[in-house]
C-alpha cells in the first residue's frame, strides 16, 4: 500500500484506549502517520501499557490511570464499561499534565485520541489543541449507538426479543440491541455512549478503521449527521504486515500443524481479547467442534472461561475424541492464521478488528457476538455483506460449521467474501477511496 512520506516534522500525540481491540488500530494508525513523515508520541496508561520495544520510532509517555490504587475494580467483560467510565475521570489531570509537559518541549500539531476517551475533548479545548477522534469500530455501529436515546425512550431496551428489523435501523433488530446492552451495567453503558457521541461530534475530524465501499450508506448518513471531516482510511492492518502490538505472547508452535492441513479445511475459533464465557457455554463449544468432525484451531485465552485458569473445564473424553484433528492455543498471530490457505471459516465474536481481518482475507464467518458493537457487526456480516451465518442459542453448532465448510452455501459466502477482499485492495491502492482519504487526512492535519 502507498505510504510515501512527505517532508514534515510535525508532532502528533496519540492516546489509545488500553484494550487490545483499541491498542492495535491506534498503533497501526501511528505507523501509517509516521510513514507519512509525522513524529509520533504515544501517551498511554500504566494499565495495559504497549510494548515499547516494538516501536523504537515512537516516543512513549506513561500516565497514571488510578486503577492500581482502586482495589475494587476487577477487570472483566462485565466491568469494562465501569472501568472506561472510571478512567475517563481518573485520567483527566494526568493527561493534561502530560500534554503541558510535552508542549514545553515542542508544539503538538494535533491530538488523536480514541472516541471512548471522551474527556480528552475538553482537555484539548482548554489547551487550544485540535483533537481528531479515532473510532475503532464501524460507521454502521456509531449510527446505531447514536439512535440509542430514542430507542431507550421507545422502550426497545426493555422489550422482549423481536427478530424484525427496527424501522430506520434495518437490518438491526431489537434482539441485537438487547445484546449490546446485555449486562447489569446498562446505565454506565448509556452514559459512555452518549458522552462518546457528543464529544466525537465536537472534534476536529474522525478517522475510521473502515473503508467507504464497505459502508457506503452509513458513510453518506455520517457525512451529513457528523458535521466534521471524516477519513475512512482502513483497514489499518493492511498498510503494514502484522506489527506486534499484542499484549499477550503469540504462540506459533501450531504453524507446522496448520501447514499440514488441506486447503480451506480448518475452522479457526477466537473470541478476541475480552469476551468471557461460562463453563456450560465452553463445554457446548467443545462438543460442537468435536461433533462437526472438522479440523479446528481454537484460541482459548487464559481466564476466558469463568472459574478456570485455562482448559480445566474441557469435557471429559474431548481430547481423545478430536485427536490430531484439533489444536488449542492461548493466543495466536491471528492475521497470519486468517491468511493461511488451510483456514476455511472463522468462528468469531465479531469484534471489529476480527471482522475486518476476516474480510481482508476472504474468509467467511460463523458469528457468535457477545456485546458492545459485536451484535451490530455480526448482523452486517450475515444480512448485508452475506459473508457469514449467525450461530444463535439453540442452533446445532456442528450443523452450522458443516454448512459453511462443506455446503454450497459456504462456497457462495466465500465468493462474496473474495469480492469484498478485492474491494479492500482497490480502495487501498493508488487512486482508491481509502488511499485518497489518507492523503486528505495528511493535508488536513498540516492545515491545523
Ligand atoms: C474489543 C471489543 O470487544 C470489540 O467489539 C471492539 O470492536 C474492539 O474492542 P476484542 O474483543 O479484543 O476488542 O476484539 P477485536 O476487535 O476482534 O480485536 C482483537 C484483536 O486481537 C484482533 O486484532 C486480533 O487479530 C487480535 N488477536 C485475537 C490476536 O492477535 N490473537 C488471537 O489469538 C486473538
Amino acid at each position: 500500500m502507498s505510504t510515501e512520506s512527505r517532508p514534515n516534522d510535525r508532532r502528533l500525540a496519540l492516546f489509545p484506549l488500553p484494550f487490545q481491540g483499541h491498542i492495535n488500530p491506534m498503533l497501526q494508525l501511528a505507523n501509517i502517520l509516521h510513514a507519512k513523515g509525522f513524529k509520533i508520541t504515544i501517551i498511554h496508561t500504566v494499565f495495559n501499557s504497549p510494548n515499547q520495544s516494538n516501536y523504537p520510532q515512537f516516543t512513549f509517555k506513561s500516565i497514571s490511570d488510578g486503577l492500581s490504587e482502586s482495589k475494587n475494580i476487577n477487570f472483566n467483560l462485565d466491568t469494562t464499561n465501569p472501568v472506561v467510565n472510571f478512567m475517563n475521570r481518573s485520567c483527566i489531570e494526568p493527561f493534561k499534565d502530560c500534554l503541558l509537559r510535552l508542549l514545553k518541549e515542542e508544539p503538538i500539531a494535533c491530538l488523536i485520541t480514541d472516541a471512548l476517551w471522551h474527556f480528552t475533548q475538553s482537555v484539548a479545548d482548554s489547551l487550544n489543541l485540535p483533537r481528531i477522534v479515532l473510532r475503532t469500530s464501524s460507521m454502521s455501529c456509531i449510527l446505531v449507538y447514536a439512535a440509542i436515546p430514542i430507542l431507550n425512550e421507545n422502550g426497545y431496551l426493555k422489550t422482549t426479543i423481536q427478530e424484525d428489523p427496527i424501522p430506520d435501523l434495518a437490518p438491526i433488530t431489537n434482539k441485537d440491541i438487547l445484546k449490546v446492552f446485555n449486562d447489569e451495567f446498562k446505565e454506565g453503558k448509556l452514559e459512555l455512549i452518549s458522552s462518546m457521541i457528543k464529544n466525537t461530534k465536537a472534534a476536529s475530524g474522525i478517522i475510521w478503521n473502515t473503508f467507504k465501499e464497505l459502508e457506503e450508506s452509513a458513510f453518506s448518513v455520517i457525512s451529513q449527521d457528523f458535521c466534521v471531516p471524516n477519513f475512512p482510511i482502513g483497514p489499518f492492518h493492511k498498510y503494514f504486515p502484522a506489527y506486534s502490538s499484542s499484549l499477550l505472547e503469540q504462540d506459533r508452535s501450531f504453524m507446522s500443524w496448520l501447514d499440514q492441513q488441506p486447503d480451506r479445511s480448518v475452522v479457526y475459533v477466537s473470541f478476541g481479547s475480552i469476551a468471557q464465557m461460562d463453563e456450560v457455554g465452553f463445554t457446548d463449544m467443545a462438543w460442537g467442534l468435536a461433533n462437526s468432525k472438522q479440523r479446528f484451531l481454537w484460541v482459548v485465552r487464559p481466564g476466558s472461561v469463568s472459574g478456570s485458569e485455562w482448559l480445566e473445564s474441557l469435557p471429559e473424553g474431548f481430547i481423545e475424541e478430536v485427536g490430531e484433528r484439533g489444536c488449542i492455543v492461548k493466543w495466536a498471530p491471528q492475521q497470519e492464521v486468517l491468511a493461511h490457505r488451510a483456514v476455511g471459516v472463522f468462528w468469531t465474536h465479531n469484534g471489529w478488528n476480527s471482522t475486518l481481518e476476516s474480510i481482508c482475507e476472504g474468509v467467511p464467518m460463523i458469528c457468535s457476538p457477545y456485546s458492545y458493537d459485536q451484535p451490530i457487526n455480526a448482523r452486517y456480516v450475515t444480512d448485508v455483506w452475506r459473508v457469514g451465518v449467525m450461530l444463535d442459542n439453540g442452533m446445532e453448532t456442528a450443523r452450522v460449521i458443516k454448512r459453511v465448510i462443506e455446503d454450497k452455501e459456504g462456497g457462495e459466502m466465500r465468493e462474496r467474501s473474495k469480492s469484498l477482499q478485492e474491494k479492500v485492495n482497490l480502495s487501498l491502492g493508488k487512486g482508491g477511496s481509502a488511499n485518497q482519504s489518507l492523503e486528505n487526512l495528511v493535508d488536513y492535519i498540516l492545515t491545523l
